[in-house]
C-alpha cells in the first residue's frame, strides 16, 4: 500500500498520501483538507510549502547540491556556455551541435529592439533604477511583439527573442542613462561578448574584448540561471497562473528579484562593503550590529532560506575572485573586507548555530564591479542570468494540464461584523 499521513483533527482521522520526489524528497497532499474537514494549513513565507512538482532544479540546502536538470552546476560552469544552459533548461536536455548553432543564430536574429522602443527610455528619469525600466520595459515588449504564442513554435520564439532582447534593453537602459550613444549587437560575437561590447564600445575608444572576462560572464550567468522555486520564480509561476502573457508574468520575476533580501542583494552587498571600507568601522563591530534584534542591519550576502551550509554558487563566485581580478589586474579593497567578514562570521556562534553561510551574492558584486558593471545595473545582471530559469518554470506550469490559479487562502483577523456609521455619527 502507498504511504499516507495521518491527520487527526478533532478526533477524526484523515489520510493525506505522499508523494514522493526522484530524490526522496516527500511532500504530503493536502489538497482536498478544507474540502473534508474545514481546516487549512497556515505557512506564512512558504517554508514548508510546495507549490508545485519540478523536474528541472534540484537543490539540497543542507549539502549545497545545485543541479539543473540532473547535471551539477560546477559542472556546467565549467564546460559549458550560458546559451547552452538555458536550452537544457528550457527544453529538458541538452543541445546537439546542430539544435545549439540555431539557437544562436535566432538570438542575434532577434536581438535588435524596435525602434520605437527607444523613445520610452529617453523619458525615464535619468536617476530611475535599471530594474524598475527592465520590468517596465519587457512587459511593454508584448504590444510591439503581439503574435500569437499558442503554438508551439510561437511560444519557442518568444522565448528566444526574450532571451536575446533582455540583454539589449539592458544594455540601452544603461548607456541611455549615462546620456550614451546605444550601441547595436553585433552577429559575430558571441552572447555573452555581444552585451559587453553593448555596454562599453565607444565612438572615441572602441572596446577590447577580453576572453577571460567574456568567460566571467559566462559563469555568472550559468550560476543564476535557475534556482527553483525562489521568490522571483514563485512570482512568474503565480502571475502566469492567471494566464497572462509570458512578458508580463517575467515583467513580475523582475519587480520581485529588484528586492534587497532577494536579487537586489548583490548590490545591497556592495554597499555594505563600501560603507565599512569607507568609515573604517572594524569587522567585529559590523558583525555585532548584524547580530543585534534591535538593529535592522543585516549582513547583507549572508544565509539563505534553503542553503543551510557553502552556497555552491557562492563557492564558485569566490573562486572567480580569486582567479579574474588578478587576470584582470584588478586590485579590490572590497575582496579583502569580504574575505575578512566572512572569515569573522563563519567562527561567530550566531552565524554557525543559525547556519548563516555567504550566499551567492557576497561575492559576485565583486566580480562584476571587475568587469566594470556599474552597481546599480547588478541586479539587472542578476535577471538576465535567471530568464531562462523563469521561463522553463512558467513553461512547465503552462504544459501541465491541471495548472492552477494560485489563490492562497488566509484566516482572517479583523473586525467581526461590524455596522457602517455615518460620518456625522463617528
Ligand atoms: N544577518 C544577520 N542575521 C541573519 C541574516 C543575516 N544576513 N540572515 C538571517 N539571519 C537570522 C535572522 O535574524 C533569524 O534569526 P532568529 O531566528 O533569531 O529570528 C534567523 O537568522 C533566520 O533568518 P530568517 O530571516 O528567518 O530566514 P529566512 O529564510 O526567512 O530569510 C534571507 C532568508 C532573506 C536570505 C535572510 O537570510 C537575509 O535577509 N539575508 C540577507 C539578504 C540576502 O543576502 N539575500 C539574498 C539571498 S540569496 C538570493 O535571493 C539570490
Amino acid at each position: 500500500m502507498s504511504e499516507v499521513v495521518k491527520v487527526i483533527i478533532e478526533g477524526k482521522t484523515y489520510e493525506c498520501p505522499v508523494i514522493v520526489g526522484s530524490e526522496g524528497e516527500k511532500a504530503f497532499d493536502i489538497t482536498t483538507l478544507r474540502q473534508k474537514t474545514g481546516y487549512i494549513t497556515m505557512d506564512p513565507g512558504f517554508g514548508n510549502t510546495g507549490s508545485c512538482t519540478s523536474a528541472i532544479t534540484f537543490m539540497d540546502g543542507e549539502k549545497g547540491i545545485l543541479r539543473y536538470r540532473g547535471i551539477p552546476v560546477e559542472q556546467l560552469a565549467d564546460h559549458s556556455s550560458f546559451v547552452e544552459t538555458s536550452y537544457l533548461l528550457i527544453n529538458g536536455r541538452l543541445p546537439n551541435r546542430q539544435e545549439l548553432t540555431r539557437t544562436s543564430v535566432q538570438l542575434n536574429d532577434d536581438s535588435l529592439i524596435h525602434e520605437d522602443m527607444q523613445i520610452f527610455y529617453q523619458n525615464f528619469p535619468r536617476r530611475a533604477h535599471p530594474m524598475g525600466i527592465l520590468s517596465a520595459m519587457l512587459n511593454a515588449l508584448k504590444s510591439f511583439y503581439p503574435e500569437l504564442e499558442d503554438t508551439e513554435e510561437g511560444i519557442n520564439r518568444t522565448f528566444l527573442r526574450l532571451l536575446s532582447k533582455i540583454r539589449t534593453m539592458a544594455a540601452m537602459s544603461y548607456r541611455i542613462s549615462r546620456g550614451h550613444k546605444v550601441v547595436y549587437p553585433r552577429a559575430d560575437y558571441s552572447y555573452c561578448a555581444n552585451f559587453l561590447n553593448m555596454m562599453f564600445d565607444s565612438p572615441v575608444r572602441p572596446y577590447e574584448l577580453d576572453p577571460d572576462l567574456v568567460e566571467a560572464l559566462n559563469v555568472f550567468w550559468i550560476l543564476h540561471a535557475d534556482h527553483e522555486q525562489n521568490c522571483s520564480t514563485a512570482a512568474v509561476r503565480v502571475v502566469g497562473s492567471g494566464r497572462v502573457n509570458l512578458y508580463a508574468a517575467i515583467s513580475a520575476g523582475i519587480a520581485a528579484l529588484w528586492g534587497p533580501l532577494h536579487g537586489g542583494a548583490n548590490q545591497a552587498v556592495i554597499e555594505m562593503l563600501t560603507n565599512i571600507h569607507q568609515s573604517g568601522a572594524d569587522i567585529g563591530d559590523v558583525v555585532k550590529r548584524a547580530k543585534d534584534k534591535d538593529d535592522p542591519f543585516r549582513l547583507m550576502g549572508f544565509g539563505h532560506r534553503v542553503y543551510k551550509t557553502y552556497d555552491p554558487r557562492a563557492r564558485i563566485m569566490k573562486k572567480m575572485c580569486d582567479t579574474v581580478l588578478p587576470k584582470l589586474r584588478v586590485e579590490d579593497p572590497l575582496l579583502e573586507i569580504a574575505r575578512r567578514l566572512e572569515e569573522v562570521a563563519l567562527t561567530d556562534p550566531y552565524f554557525v548555530d543559525k547556519n548563516l553561510y555567504p550566499n551567492v551574492d557576497f561575492y559576485s558584486g565583486i566580480v562584476l564591479r571587475a568587469m566594470g558593471i556599474p552597481t546599480e545595473m547588478f541586479t539587472v545582471m542578476f535577471a538576465i542570468g535567471r530568464l531562462p530559469g523563469w521561463i522553463s518554470q512558467w513553461k512547465e506550469g503552462a504544459d501541465d494540464p491541471n495548472w492552477k490559479i494560485s489563490r492562497p487562502r488566509q484566516v482572517y483577523t479583523g473586525n467581526t461584523s461590524t455596522d457602517y456609521v455615518p460620518m456625522n455619527q463617528r
